[in-house]
């Protein structure tokens, strides 16, 4: 476990706060280490508020006895314009239920920060009724022995059946469901706006990377932001891991990336991706440094930049600002990707807690999480696509329309692929140590690429 001194944690919100953190909290697999260095930070920094929306709860098993109705907490980190929408969609599914929802959201992109207060909360014994986990930190969490089984609304729903099978294994622990899954999100992306494209002559979104590279110089010329980007370590890694799907093929994202095999690491291809990746930094903005994903796509929503590279939570953005694709805004897979998909799937998992009533708002809170009204809802403003199979998207744009198809084709062809920058791929903490050798990568121009390549390697078998 490395914790650095506390003092020097303590960033703003304009910052790369989320950097700080991640090279030090997201470094070991065990929660009480985590959940120590989460406390140090808190204290250090003294402004708690900066991250947890609300203050801390009363202990859920200490619920009061007259209420009414069972207070839900749920921790989420979804604060933006089109992430708080579908919150909200969330918030009014469970009110109607007769629960009363106590909001926890935790700002920051990518969720690095909500983890750590979350993990901190754990350790005091005071989970949240409900918390946004993905991937294989579901089962970190199982393994600590904290999470409630939620088997019986499964079976009684039949989610085996209504779930695509790669969603539900990452929703299991040891055979039992132990988190619900809200949505599908593609992360390979590229969002542009049309005007900006025009005014510089660009008259197709570019399909692999060389035809980019020309839309992107043309745009550059034309006196406006090629590729608006925010500095941020999870936002570098989410663009990283576009660039290895394009440059190498799903085939090769899945040994560098997922298997994380050495040889793959060290291929030429990697060399090529990193620097592919290096180029992009040319056409970005001086001022991107730490800037929020959401600041980012308003640079493209407001006729500012010309292309974003994030994942579909950005489109919930566009449409909370009105805009419909293809008028407004364009969405096409990031260059060479087209024939792949890396999903990345927002899911809940339940704390085990002994108030019965706050066990009866967990069971109501997966079911409804699944019914066709609330996906149908939720997903328009979210930007992802229903998790059910077969859910019929008549009502959905036409970029979630292609990310439902592309869901389907690549999981036949072999081309869908865990996302490692959204927490998908592998475990908490090489997932951390990886994302800190690319945004080294990104930062550092003294950096070489192989010293680059050197540093995932090692990252990867810590
Ligand atoms: C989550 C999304 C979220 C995005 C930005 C992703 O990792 O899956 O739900 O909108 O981060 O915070």
């Amino acid at each position: 476990m490395k914790i650095n001194s506390p003092s020097s944690l303590c960033v703003g919100p304009t910052n790369n706060g989320s950097q700080a953190l991640s090279e030090t909290t997201m470094k070991f697999n065990h929660t009480l280490g985590a959940t120590l260095a989460a406390a140090l930070l808190a204290t250090a920094c003294g402004k708690k508020e900066e991250v947890a929306a609300t203050p801390a709860p009363a202990p859920a098993a200490a619920a009061p006895a007259a209420a009414a109705k069972t207070s839900v907490e749920v921790l989420h980190y979804w604060t933006s314009g089109g992430e708080a929408k579908s919150a909200a969609a969330l918030k009014a599914m469970l009110q109607a239920k007769g629960h009363e929802w106590k909001d926890f959201a935790v700002a920051g992109g990518g969720g690095d920060n909500a983890m750590t207060v979350l993990k901190s909360r754990a350790v005091s014994g005071n989970p949240p009724t409900a918390a946004q986990v993905k991937g294989p930190a579901i089962q970190e969490w199982a393994a600590e022995g904290m999470l409630a089984s939620i088997d019986s609304v499964a079976q009684a729903e039949k989610w085996d059946e209504l779930l695509p099978k790669v969603v539900a294994d990452v929703m299991r622990a040891n055979g039992s469901y132990v988190a619900a899954p809200v949505n599908v999100h593609r992360v390979n992306w590229m969002w542009a706006n049309p005007e900006v494209l025009k005014k510089a002559g660009v008259s197709d979104m570019p399909k692999t990377w060389d035809e980019f590279f020309v839309a992107a110089d043309k745009i550059k010329k034309s006196g406006n932001v090629a590729l608006a980007h925010g500095g941020q370590n999870w936002q570098d890694f989410t663009v990283f891991e576009s660039v290895v799907l394009g440059v190498g093929g799903p085939a090769f994202y899945k040994e560098a990336l997922v298997k994380l095999d050495p040889a793959a690491i060290a291929s030429p291809t990697m060399t090529k991706a990193l620097n592919t990746f290096r180029k992009l930094k040319g056409y970005t903005d001086p001022a991107s440094t730490g800037r929020d994903w959401n600041m980012t796509t308003a640079m493209v929503i407001g006729g500012k930049a010309g292309f974003q590279f994030m994942g579909d939570w950005a489109k919930g953005e566009f449409t909370a600002a009105g805009q419909k694709p293809g008028e407004g805004f364009l969405c096409a897979a990031a260059p060479g990707t087209a024939n792949a998909y890396t999903f990345n799937i927002d899911s809940f998992i339940m704390f085990k807690l002994k108030d019965e009533g706050a066990q009866k708002a967990q069971a109501d809170l997966a079911s409804a999480i699944l019914s066709t009204e609330f996906q149908e809802v939720f997903n328009q403003n979210k930007g992802s696509i229903p998790v059910r199979l077969g859910h019929d998207m008549a009502k959905f744009d036409d970029c979630a329309k292609l990310s439902a198809t592309d869901f389907v084709e690549t999981a036949k062809s072999g081309g869908l692929v865990h996302s490692i920058a959204h927490g998908m791929a592998v475990d908490p903490a090489k997932t951390g140590a990886i994302q800190d050798a690319v945004t080294q990568f990104w930062n550092d121009d003294k950096l070489t690429v192989a010293d680059a390549q050197k540093r995932i390697a090692q990252a990867a078998t810590n």
